[in-house]
């Protein structure tokens, strides 16, 4: 086929922009076809751009030789259309699209390219496997779904920025290049080719330049950065994700908050015209004992029910064992499904829970006001009302407990809080419940090794009054550390940072890190921080999270233009890939990687 040029085309509208309004007028439009109808003798293309979809009509009668080039035209040829905008017939009107009064009766056809014919269709197409989706990318990203989430994308940035240069931010670059120094994650690492053996990594996130930039005096800096991170993905996990990332001086965490909540408010009333409403706090205890997480899904109750109290003096012995050994009894109460909740279920939910190493999955319901069923003849009359009475149980609740060492027991009872939440219908999809989640302990205990470690970064502000005792019981101490979470979904973290070299030395001797370790990975900002470093603090918030929020999305690549797979690779370009063998030699580096290559 003889392909036309753009010579002496000019595109005047695109395929979203024409109403009754544009009656009459001659035009010229260009796109994709998305779709062509042969209706006897007319030849219907749908034609399709980022914006929007235009019907074109093509009439033997009209333009026999316009018509005779239509016929050619087959899913994405690309072309561009010379018209007149003309009402639809009677009754063909289709009131779903913006241009649906209007059609295009086609007098000129310029087909601009080609194309094979696609692996699947641009709309929703069952066929169409996520593999293929990435494979084919480009061709994914015209779907109108995945244009809406990159437009979506970039107005909720658009919003952010907005909001924080009207607060006095700068906008700042830092390097991509930088000095491997741990963070939490692995580093992705970069070998330097004029000092072999050397390696500059690539930033977990800003943390430590964003921090300098406050001795700088910078005062209020913010970055959408890149951040890489050589982790394990997951459904909201990404090797690579982007931050809105803040830092501000002399400021308490309530000043954050305030700046945080700026930029969520102006991006979901950006977005999707939501107003967030004020932002409730709960602290890390708190949520940990009433949910048994630190990212608490708040759109529904079914809190978390101590049973310490019976636990301890009843006969059932995993109870009473548990209670002695230091652990905890607690329960859920799924509210009036003791009728719906089969043998079968309840053995499904046990094989849940145990996922997160609970030992079973008690049960009793609620039937006469009494207890029956599951565990219940282990339980007097007295013992059977108190649990009643902890639970605020009613005829036909279902009332489930585990018991275990802490950790079991809040993992188990909150993801099953998820799962039944969701299965009995309880969640308002169309709701948003943000929540700071305050006060996280500052360090987290590891028992394999008996060693603590920060429960954030090492660079948080410990609440002044746990400065005194700090060393003595590390596990106590509660900082100034805060999440900001919505739906269950931890959307940001940040913190009042430590701003002098003493308080930070110390917290580095906690986690076991020795001086000269400390001054040979990090001498840079100890060092900074002894020439007049400010307090300060500020918070980063991952973007891709927060648009899968927008969009109701449960997996974070259907929120990045050119995601990676949970195995880390991307598949349109097939990246990771060798590297060329001279490349390597001028790095210094040679290969061991016989029989050590997974697959993809
Ligand atoms: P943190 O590591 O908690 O804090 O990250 C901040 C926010 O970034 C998002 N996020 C991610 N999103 C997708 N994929 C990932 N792998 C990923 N990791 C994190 C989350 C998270 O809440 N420097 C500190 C912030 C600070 O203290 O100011 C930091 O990076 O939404
Ligand atoms: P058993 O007496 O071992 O048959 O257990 C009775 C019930 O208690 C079963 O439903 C078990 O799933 C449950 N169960 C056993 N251990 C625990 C535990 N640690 N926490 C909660 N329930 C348990």
């Amino acid at each position: 086929m003889v392909l036309d040029t753009m010579a002496n085309l000019h595109r005047q509208y695109n395929c979203g922009a024409l109403t009754t309004k544009n009656i009459g007028e001659t035009i010229t439009l260009m796109g994709w076809v998305h779709r062509r109808r042969d209706l006897g003798q007319i030849i219907f293309i749908d034609l399709r751009d980022r914006y929007g979809i235009t019907q074109i009509n093509f009439n033997p009668d009209i333009q026999p030789e316009a018509h005779e080039k239509a016929g050619n035209l087959a899913r994405e040829f690309v072309i561009a259309v010379k018209g007149v905008v003309e009402a639809r017939p009677e009754g063909m009107a289709n009131p779903n699209m913006p241009t649906g009064d209007i059609e295009v009766k086609a007098h000129e056809i310029y087909i601009l390219n080609d194309s094979q014919t696609p692996p699947f269709l641009i709309e929703d197409d069952p066929r169409a496997s996520e593999e293929l989706r990435l494979e084919y990318r480009y061709l994914d990203l015209r779907r109108a779904e995945m244009q809406k989430m990159l437009r979506i994308r970039h107005e909720a940035v658009n919003a952010a920025r907005q909001f924080l240069n009207n607060e006095g931010f700068l906008e700042i670059e830092t390097p991509c290049l930088i000095r491997p120094t741990p963070e939490g994650a692995r580093d992705y690492i970069v070998p330097s080719r004029l000092y072999p053996g050397k390696f500059y990594a690539l930033p977990q996130s800003p943390q430590i330049y964003k921090q300098i930039l406050m001795v700088s005096g910078c005062d209020k800096y913010y970055q959408i950065a890149r951040c890489f991170r050589d982790e394990d993905s997951r459904g909201d996990r990404q090797p690579e994700h982007t931050q809105i990332d803040l830092e501000m001086s002399f400021v308490h965490q309530e000043d954050v908050f305030r700046v945080v909540e700026g930029v969520f408010r102006a991006m979901f009333k950006a977005t999707i015209d939501y107003e967030i409403g004020e932002v409730p706090r709960l602290t890390y205890d708190e949520a940990m004992r009433r949910y048994g997480s630190d990212k608490p899904d708040t759109r529904f109750g079914m809190e978390i029910i101590d049973y310490a109290d019976v636990a301890r003096v009843c006969e059932f012995k995993v109870f009473r064992s548990t209670i002695e050994n230091g652990g905890l009894v607690r329960g859920l109460n799924a509210k009036g499904a003791a009728p719906d909740i089969s043998r079968k279920k309840i053995d499904e939910l046990t094989r849940f829970v145990e996922h997160y190493g609970a030992k079973g999955l008690a049960w009793m319901k609620v039937t006469g006001g009494a207890l029956s069923g599951g565990i219940s003849k282990f339980f007097n009359e007295a013992e059977q009302a108190q649990i009643i009475t902890l639970a605020q149980a009613e005829e036909g609740d279902m009332l489930f407990f585990v018991a275990d060492k802490p950790k079991v027991v809040y993992q188990s009872l909150a993801n099953l809080r998820l799962k039944l939440g969701e299965e009995l219908g309880l969640i308002d999809s169309s709701q948003y419940n943000f929540l700071w989640v305050t006060d996280f302990p500052l360090f987290e205990h590891d028992e394999e090794t008996n060693t603590w470690a920060p429960a954030h970064h090492m660079f948080t502000m410990p609440h002044y009054d746990c400065l005194d005792w700090m060393e003595d019981d590390p596990g106590r101490v509660r900082a100034q550390l805060y999440d900001l979470v919505c739906n269950g979904v931890e959307l940001g973290s940040g913190s009042i940072r430590i701003h002098r070299r003493d308080i930070q030395q110390r917290v580095m001797n906690i986690i076991g890190l020795s001086e000269e370790e400390a001054e040979q990975k990090f001498g840079f900002m100890l060092k900074a921080f002894e020439y007049g470093a400010p307090p300060h603090g500020g918070l980063a918030t991952g973007i891709d999270r927060i648009v899968m929020l927008l969009l109701g999305k449960k997996s974070i690549r259907e929120t990045i233009a050119f995601p990676k797979t949970l195995k880390a690779v991307e598949l349109m370009s097939d990246s990771p890939a060798p590297a060329d063998p001279a490349l390597l030699s001028e790095l210094h580096i040679k290969l061991d990687v016989k029989n050590k290559t997974p697959e993809k």
